[in-house]
This record gives structure tokens, sequence and C-alpha cells, in this order.
């Protein structure tokens, strides 16, 4: 007969291993699963996103913190797969083992069930200080990050003021303050672990003592005794799983309001909404263009007027500061003018969108940055199937092929990151080649020879002239070249009615 319950028992104990090592298995790969899809899906969406958003929104940002924000992604996808799968998995798990105990005993699962109570008391006392110290670790993180991005960029200006010992002295400090943040983290989960410990601790003996009561009495046999211990065990490991997994996707919420900080700003709408035609006149005309960067800020400028004929080549002149980099980034529909219309070709641009930017219409803009590859990869602007000879064609234009072939590989030559190996009036050449690349019909050029001699300077606008392409020049010089048809003063272009002047005017244009 005892031999007979020994088998029962082992055969009880064999066949509840094989069901958690098989539960436990199915878990992971689940969980595997779902996360490398998820992840890839939120990351995707996303960045898509932030590639999306008007360049005003990094304007306003450090792009450490951008960073930190979107490195939440990661965050979100492993406590969403994890998270998500584990709950359901497990609620299965304490529903069947919570059952079983009920069955056995109610007296013992109100043990378990009070002991869980406790569990999630605790949790729930010290969740509201974890939420914020966790709110702050992020934000300090991201201030260390931003410092951390921001020395590296200017190693140039550090080196040369010799502020080395501030900026390391700048990312100590950021990094002791997360860290502060950090060690408040872990004191809260060590006065947990302890607090728990000691609650199941205190639990699993009374248990022993409850049930070594209970077989004296004889209510309870030792087949009884092992399947109850084992249900307990089981049902504790998932509750406790269940009530962690329940608050770290209510932390979730941290994370997810710092990427609602991006996916709440709207996107550029770029999509065209007519279809461009075929015989589109290279020409743009500005009426009453008006433009400030935020609602309560002054206007850069107002009622500003400008006819550039198909081929015609006019060049702005004006002091810095004026608006004359802001007027370029809006013909190229970067940015939404406050008032006023652009048209291309008579269509407004909004409306042609992003059927003729970066393609009919190209330009160079102050600040444009080129990326590791290739000089081919950048001339193309990484296009899949490039075109290798209308890619010369284009650096010839730019007078920069020369330059190119006596590099140690050519157009295979590897630029660094943001081409700093090349020199500035180089680097303006190749930008002036990737803007020619797509054969634009309009060409909008923000001080894009400034760093070029004026030899060079006469060389490419002879070449431009050639290419019989509309061209908007910036610049602070006037041309000695005479390849420019027109050359105007920026508060020329603006309309002098009593409204508009002298209170709207930006100061440095008067
Ligand atoms: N993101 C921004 N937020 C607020 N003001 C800005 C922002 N960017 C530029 N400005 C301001 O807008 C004005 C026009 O800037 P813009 O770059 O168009 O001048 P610019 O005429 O091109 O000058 P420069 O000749 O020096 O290149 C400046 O007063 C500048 O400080
Ligand atoms: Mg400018």
């Amino acid at each position: 007969m005892d031999m007979d319950l020994v088998i029962a028992i082992g055969l009880g104990m064999t066949l509840l291993l094989v069901a958690q090592v098989a539960m436990s298995s199915y878990r992971s790969w689940l969980v595997a699963y779902v996360s490398t899809k998820l992840g890839l899906h939120l990351g995707v969406s996303v960045l898509k996103h932030l590639l999306s958003l008007d360049t005003k929104y990094f304007q306003r940002r450090h792009i450490g913190e951008v960073a930190t924000r979107f490195e939440s992604v990661k965050f979100m996808e492993r406590v969403l797969a994890t998270g998500v799968v584990e709950v359901l998995v497990d609620t299965a798990v304490v529903v069947g083992t919570l059952a079983m105990m009920l069955l056995f005993s109610p007296l013992f699962a109100a043990l378990s069930l009070a002991t869980c109570g406790i569990y999630v008391g605790l949790r729930f006392v010290l969740f509201s200080g974890l939420f914020k110290l966790s709110d702050a670790q992020l934000a300090f993180a991201s201030h260390r990050e931003s410092s951390f991005l921001e020395s590296l960029r200017a190693v140039q200006s550090v080196q040369l003021y010799s502020r080395q010992a501030d900026r390391l002295g700048h990312w100590i400090n950021a990094t002791i303050t997360e860290q502060n943040a950090s060690l408040h983290i872990q004191k809260h989960a060590v006065f947990f672990r302890s607090a728990s410990a000691l609650v199941f601790g205190l639990e699993g003996i009374l248990f022993l003592g409850m049930a070594a009561t209970a077989i004296m009495q004889g209510a309870f046999s030792i087949g009884m005794l092992f399947a109850l211990t084992a249900y307990k065990a089981q049902f504790s490991a998932r509750v406790v799983s269940l009530i962690d997994r329940t608050f770290e996707l209510r932390l979730l919420k941290i994370h997810a309001s710092r990427l609602n900080e991006i996916i709440n700003e709207p996107a550029r709408s770029t999509a065209a909404t007519i279809t461009r035609p075929a015989n589109l006149e290279a020409s743009i005309e500005v009426k009453g263009l008006a433009y400030r960067h935020a609602p309560l800020e002054p206007f850069v400028f107002r009622n500003l007027d400008l006819h550039v004929l198909p081929g015609e080549c006019v060049r702005i002149m004006g002091p810095s500061g004026c608006g004359k980099s802001t007027l370029a980034r809006l013909m190229l529909g970067l940015g939404e003018p406050t008032q006023g219309d652009i048209r291309v070709g008579g269509i407004p641009l909004r409306q042609l969108g992003d059927q003729v930017v970066g393609s009919f219409m190209t330009g160079v803009l102050q600040g444009d940055q080129l990326l590791s590859g290739s000089v081919l990869e950048n001339i193309t602007f990484f296009d899949r199937k490039p075109d290798i000879a209308r890619a010369m064609r284009a650096a010839e234009a730019a007078s920069i092929h020369e330059e190119i072939l006596r590099m140690p590989m050519g157009y295979q030559t590897f630029l660094g990151e943001m081409a700093s190996t090349l020199s500035a009036g180089e680097r303006q050449r190749l930008l002036l080649a990737r803007a020619l690349y797509p054969q634009p019909k309009i060409l909008v050029l923000d001080e894009a020879t400034a760093n070029l001699d004026l030899k060079k300077e006469s060389e490419v606008n002879g070449a431009l002239a050639a290419l019989g392409v509309t061209r908007i020049v910036i610049s602070h010089r006037l041309d000695i070249s005479q390849t420019t048809d027109r050359q105007v003063k920026f508060r020329e272009l603006l309309r002098r009615t009593p409204a508009a002047t002298p209170a709207h005017l930006n100061k440095a244009c008067k």
C-alpha cells in the first residue's frame, strides 16, 4: 500500500515536472518570438515618425535627449512582449493551481492568497516612490547622454580652449546625479526583496506548522502534503511573477509618455495632393510670405515677395540673421510658412509636395550633412541603382570630379562620419554634386560656395549657368563672375506696407 503511494507520488511529481518544463519552454519561445516581432514594429514606426518631423523639433532639443527617448522603445518592447505573454501564461497557471489548492484545502489556499495580498500591498506602498525615481533617472540619463555627445561633437573647440576638465566634470556630475537616482531605485529593490522574502518565509513556516498539525490529526495524508506543496510553490512563484509584471506594465507609463512626446508631434505633410504636370515650369513665385518659429515669437520676416523666372539666376544678399536661410528652407518645403504662398510653375508647393522637392527642386542648405559611405553613395544619396555616369556629370558640374579621381579609391573612397576628412570646400562641392545628381530644374543654394576661393566659385557658377537650371543663390558676396541675372538685397523683397515696416521687420533687416 505504502509502495503504491510512493509510486503514485513519484508519477504525480514527474508529470508536474514535465508540465512545468513544457510550459516554461513554450513561454520562453513565445516571449522571444513576440518581442522580436513587436520590437521591430515599434522601433520602425517611431523612427519613421521621427524622421518625418519638422527640423524645428530637432532644433529645440538636444540629440542626446531624442536618443534616450527613442531608447524607451527597447524597454516598451521588452516589457510588452515579456509582460503580456507572461501575464497570460501565468494567469492560466495561477487559476489552475488555485483551483487545485481550493479542492485540497480552502484553509491552505486562503493562507497563500493572504500572503500574496501582503505582497501586492508592499508593491503598492513602494510603487509611487519607484515611479518618481524611475522618471527622474531617465531624465538624468538623458542629460548624461547629451553631455557626452555634445563634448564629442565639440571636441575641436574643447581642445582649442583647453576645456577638457570642464567637460569631464560636466559629464561626471550628470553621471553621479543619474547614479544617485539609480542607487535610490536599488535601495527600494533591496528593501522590497527583503520584505517579500520575510513574508514568504513566514508563510512557509506557517504552512509547515499547519500541515504537521493536519497530518497528526489525520486530516491530511503525506501524498496530499506533497501535492499541496507542489501546487503552492507553483502558485506563489506565478503570482509573484504576475504581480511583478503588472507593476512593470504600470512603469511603462513613464516610457510611453517619453515616446508620446515624439509621437504626438505632428509629422510634416509632404504628400502630394495633385499630380505633377509633365511640363511643369521651372519658375518659383513667393507671395506675401511670413514666418515665425513659434506663435509667440516675433516674425523672422513678413510680406516677402519673390518671382524667379524659368532659367533665371537670382542672387539674394542680406545681413546675417535677416532670414535668408529660413526663406531657402521654406522654398524647399522644409517648414510651413506662417502666412503666404510659394508656387512652383504656378502650382502651390504644398500641393506638389514630395513630387518636386528632392528631384525637380533641390538645393544645398547651410548645415547640410554628408553621411558615412562612399563618395558615390553620397553623391547619389545612397540610390539603390546608382547612375555612375550621371553622378560623374554632377561631380564635374560641381568642380569636384578631378579631386575625387585623385582620392585613393576614386568614387569608391569611403568617407567617415559627416565626411570630416574632407576640406570644407570639398564637402560643399560634394553637397552640390549631390544636389545636381537628380538633375533638378530649380536649385536653391544657401551659401553653397562660401568656402570656395573666388576662382573655384566662378568655375562652379559658370558650370551651373551652362546647365540652364533656375537658381536662387543666397550669398553674402556679390557675384563678380557675372553669371547672375539679378542681384537683390533681402530687404528689397519685403513689401513695404505700413503694417510691414518698420515694427514687424526682423531687426537685422532694418
Ligand atoms: N529654431 C529657431 N528658433 C528661433 N529662432 C530661430 C531659429 N532658427 C533661426 N532663428 C532665428 O531666425 C532668424 C533668421 O535666421 P536665418 O538662419 O534665416 O538667418 P540668415 O539670414 O540665413 O543668417 P546668416 O546669413 O547668418 O546665415 C535669426 O534671427 C535666428 O536667430
Ligand atoms: Mg543663413
